[in-house]
């Protein structure tokens, strides 16, 4: 018994010493963040060793996301805050101003610390490589996104979109939307940026979008815990494993296209050069003249189709479902497609110059935006506009309450397209509205998702009546990893139209 007690009482006193030792440590090495964030919501929260203040995230309920950490920190503590994720400082804000002066910032070009976890799949891409590798890489395949190549990856847009139209007719209403989308994206990015065509279009693209869609949910759970090595993840739990399983499933597949073209670019004789039109897989392959490594192919444009699809795919589910729910704005839109296009085929100049089917899809990204979270590292001191925030800080951009600033937006949760029309563009504050990021490194892809959006909703509605049961917004329960995940399953129904109507 007393031995037992004297075991305690050391153990509480090696306890104390670490604490102690810790904190010293902490409290010297972070001066300069401890002094930024004692004027900054959430100071008192207590810094524990090795999880920082992530640990509320317990109260954020049974299923831990960064986007339900951060609803719980805006409505708990409100924003702009602190957050400790073990040692490094993270900043979090929803201030248009603010944001404007991280985006445009050369010391603000830097990804956030929380990107590092992203290496296990995409090691040095465009979205992490340091600023100066980031130019080289970025004007090389900016290429494959300028406005001829883009009329070029049209036609197979609208082909596409009329397949799903006719998959749709014979399916039922059953499938989830976000796995139909998901399906759709996958084979119009494989279509166009690999340059396959359609006799070469894989069978098995479903499982490629049910693979990444799994293997995305288990990765935020790797982001979020600090005390998980992505290594100790995978070497060592089951779960791990059988995730780096699919990983490699997925890999298998992507690796399989890469090789095709590769093929292809041999056999053919001035591939590159005779070619003014060369697609995205082209373009990786021939960077810097071949100096990519296979991996680093593949890596970087696995990064390309991360980015292009579920991104893609979930703003076409919630663009669709929203306008299910909200009828008058459907058919207001189902005039517009009409009135500019009556029954003749779908052109790129046509549905680029549709104002309201523009509004539609802005206001459903300002209110269900994809990419909820961005994060910058500030290589230097960089002032946001009274207030200076330290050089190493992260700076979280929460872009899901910047949507829904009240400062920025009148009824911030109502569907209300007509704030993005012509005419009320300008009353829109600069920065509050920034789905694709702004500045320098937003999304190189953002033309080409809208073009994509537009063609497949026009088709869609010169066909159908979509409608939903749900009533509002706040019925969808919101996660997310890297993209927004909905938990529970949403409701839609696509009717066919008659034309004559
Ligand atoms: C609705 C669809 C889309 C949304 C909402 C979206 C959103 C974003 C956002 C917010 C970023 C900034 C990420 C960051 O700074 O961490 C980004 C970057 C990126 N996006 Fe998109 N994206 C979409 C579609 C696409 C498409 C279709 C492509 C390619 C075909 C694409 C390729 C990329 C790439 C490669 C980056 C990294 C760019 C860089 O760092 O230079 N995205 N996207």
């Amino acid at each position: 018994m007393l031995f037992c007690k004297n075991v305690a009482v050391f153990l509480i006193f090696i306890l104390f010493l670490y604490l102690c030792r810790f904190y010293i440590f902490f409290i010297y090495k972070k001066r300069r963040f401890l002094k930024f964030a004692y004027n900054e919501k959430g100071f008192f929260l207590p810094i524990l060793p090795q999880i920082g203040t992530m640990y509320v995230a317990i109260f954020t309920g049974t299923q831990i996301n960064p986007l339900s950490i951060m609803d719980w920190m805006y409505k708990k503590i409100g924003l702009p805050c602190s957050l400790w994720v073990g040692t490094d400082y993270y900043y979090i804000s929803m201030d248009a101003d603010e944001i404007k002066t991280i985006l445009n910032h050369s010391e603000g070009y830097g990804k956030a610390d929380f990107y590092n976890k992203f290496r296990v799949f995409f090691k040095d891409t465009l979205l992490t490589v340091p600023y100066d590798q980031w130019k080289v890489r970025r004007r090389h395949f900016t290429k494959s996104f300028k406005p001829n190549m883009l009329k070029m990856y049209f036609p197979t847009f609208l082909e596409q979109s009329r397949q799903l139209i006719k998959e749709i007719e014979v399916q039922n209403n059953n499938e989830c939307i976000f796995e139909r989308f998901s399906k759709y994206t996958y084979t119009n990015f494989f279509l166009t940026h690999a340059g396959l065509d359609e006799t070469s279009k894989f069978k098995d693209m479903n499982r490629l979008g049910v693979l990444l869609g799994s293997i995305q949910s288990e990765f935020g759970r790797i982001i979020l815990d600090p005390l998980m090595t992505v290594r100790l993840y995978f070497k060592c739990l089951p779960k791990g494993k059988n995730i780096f399983e699919k990983l490699k499933e997925a890999n298998t597949f992507i690796m399989g296209v890469i090789e095709r073209k590769k093929k292809q670019m041999k056999e053919v004789k001035g591939y590159i050069e005779n070619n003014k039109e060369v697609c995205l897989l082209d373009l990786v392959l021939n960077f810097q003249n071949n100096m990519f490594t296979q991996k680093q192919v593949y890596e970087e444009f696995g990064l390309f189709q991360g980015a292009a699809t579920e991104t893609t795919a979930s703003s076409l589910a919630f663009t669709c479902i929203l306008l299910g729910m909200y009828p008058e704005i459907q058919e207001k839109l189902y005039q517009e497609v009409r009135n500019a296009l009556g029954d003749c085929d779908l052109t790129m100049e046509a549905v680029e110059s549709l104002p309201y089917m523009e509004a539609v899809i802005f206001e459903s990204l300002r209110l269900l935006p994809v990419i909820p979270l961005l994060g910058r590292k500030c290589s230097a001191d960089i002032d946001l506009g009274g207030k200076i925030l330290p050089k190493d800080s992260n700076f979280l951009i929460d872009i899901y309450h910047l949507h829904r600033n009240p400062k920025y937006w009148k009824n911030p949760l109502k569907f209300d397209p007509t704030r993005f029309l012509p005419e009320n563009v300008k009353n829109i504050y600069p920065y509050s509205f920034i789905p694709f990021s702004n500045g320098p490194r937003d999304c190189i892809g953002k033309r080409q998702a809208l073009i994509l959006m537009k063609t497949t909703i026009a088709n869609i509605l010169r066909n159908f009546r979509i409608i939903s049961n749900h009533k509002s917004i706040l019925e969808f329960q919101l996660r997310s990893c890297v993209s927004i995940i909905v938990a529970n399953k949403l409701h839609y129904e696509f009717i066919p139209r008659n034309r004559q109507n």
